[in-house]
């Protein structure tokens, strides 16, 4: 399929279809699951089908459960399939570590993929830890973490803000109003983008965090109007992030004047806002759906053919995908009637595959070497890349905290 082919169709469904139009999910029952033959390799895909989160979280179970279906139909992994056991967690961290427990403990699966909100991650870290399960974490997160039971397939601040922070100053100035949702992630990348602003001479305006499901942001609007900022830095997430885009759009603020940045908003929130609304601001990520390499083409049309032509794919569900290939890639180098935690990290540190977004790497800290870029938001729902880096970037998950690093053994030296 030619990228412009795509690009007419994911801009073709009308903003009306918004959150309602999730494609249906594919949850396996218990029966099903008895259908299971014994050789099967048991993973879990843990991402919430209903809830605040579900118009992100959603696109990253299709994401995963492709991938799994695409292994399978190619013969499994070395002959044995992937038996995908599917939980919903409800945007609910709570749900997250018992799922995440039920997978481990009651299903023995070998890898749980899943998470998008780092309190969701964060619910289900001491489960991972406790057992030394291996959980595949596909989001851009806050970094500051370096778990040997999480291999993390998303951006962290250095990789969103490093090469897009001078540019954003130099072009629209450095008064910046941060807004995200109250939790871990947007005050961490907050922290790290503070830094930034002050070795670039800028200042920041005002800090504000609503709570998840925030949706009312007249107050929001009334002092970002009076503040004038030359940015808007948004780590909203889910349904606030749409909520906050269209009220935005709706106080007829210029995004030429004043450009929100989202470390958040991909092509799926943005087809939840209505395109729009979301013209002219920004996005930096390490993929976008119009990426122009044949992997890209093939995971776009494979994934519009399976969940339907007004669907879209955008840099969460893209690693959401390609990492149940890279743990696929790390099983064929180990002992199938011995799958451990310890064999699949092993195996997996220091791999890399041809991406969508390019060659990913997996770095000894568990974190991955990707390919940052900044998009703006076009009439047709996709983005225009503004901005990209000239070479893969390493992930420096302490990049906030001077002195503080990941050891290959997990812990944090300062
Ligand atoms: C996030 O919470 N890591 C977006």
């Amino acid at each position: 399929m030619k990228r412009r082919d795509f690009l007419t169709k994911a801009g073709a469904f009308s903003s009306a279809s918004a959150i309602g139009a999730l494609s249906a999910p594919m949850v396996l029952t218990g029966a099903r699951r008895a259908l299971a033959a014994s050789d099967d390799i048991p993973i879990g895909i843990l991402y919430s089908l209903t809830g605040g989160l579900a118009v992100a979280e959603h696109t990253l179970h299709d994401a995963a459960m492709l991938a799994v279906e695409e292994i399978n139909a190619a013969g499994g992994v070395n002959g044995r399939k992937l038996n995908a056991i599917v939980e919903d967690p409800a945007s609910d961290p709570a749900t997250y570590a018992e799922r995440a427990r039920r997978l481990i403990i009651r299903d023995k699966c070998v890898s749980v993929f899943g998470g998008y909100t780092s309190a969701s991650r964060q619910a289900y870290l001491p489960v991972a830890e406790q057992r030394n399960a291996l959980f595949w974490y596909p989001t851009l997160y806050e970094g500051r973490e370096c778990s040997r039971n999480v291999i993390y397939g998303g951006a962290v601040p250095n990789q969103q803000q490093d090469d897009v922070m001078p540019w954003a100053v130099e072009k629209f100035g450095g008064r910046f109003y941060l807004i995200g949702n109250n939790y871990v992630y947007p005050k961490e990348e907050n922290n790290y983008c503070k830094k930034l602003l002050a070795e670039l001479g800028g200042e920041v305006v005002h800090e504000e965090y609503v709570p998840f499901g925030h949706s009312d942001f007249s107050s929001a609007i009334n002092r970002i109007r009076s503040e004038k900022p030359d940015v808007v830095f948004a780590t909203t997430v889910g349904d606030s992030d749409v909520a906050f885009a269209r009220q935005f759009h709706q106080a007829g603020f210029d995004p030429e004047e004043m450009p929100v940045i989202s470390l958040t908003r991909s092509e799926a929130e943005v087809r939840a806002i209505g395109n729009d609304a979301a013209a002219g601001h920004f996005t930096s990520a390490p993929y976008f759906m119009g990426h122009d390499s044949p992997e890209n083409q093939k995971f776009v049309s494979a994934y519009l053919n399976r969940y339907g032509e007004d669907q879209v794919t955008h840099f969460v569900s893209e690693a959401a995908y390609f990492q149940v290939y890279q743990f696929k890639a790390a099983l064929e180098t180990i002992d199938l009637d011995n799958i451990t935690t310890d064999a699949i990290r092993d195996a997996a540190v220091g791999s890399s595959m041809m991406a969508p977004q390019g060659e990913v790497l997996i770095d000894e800290n568990l974190h991955t070497h990707l390919w940052p870029k900044l998009g703006q938001w076009q009439e047709n729902g996709q983005a225009k890349v503004v901005l990209t880096a000239s070479d893969r970037v390493a992930p420096v998950p302490f990049a906030a905290y001077d002195g503080q690093t990941c050891t290959g053994a997990g812990l944090i030296e300062s």
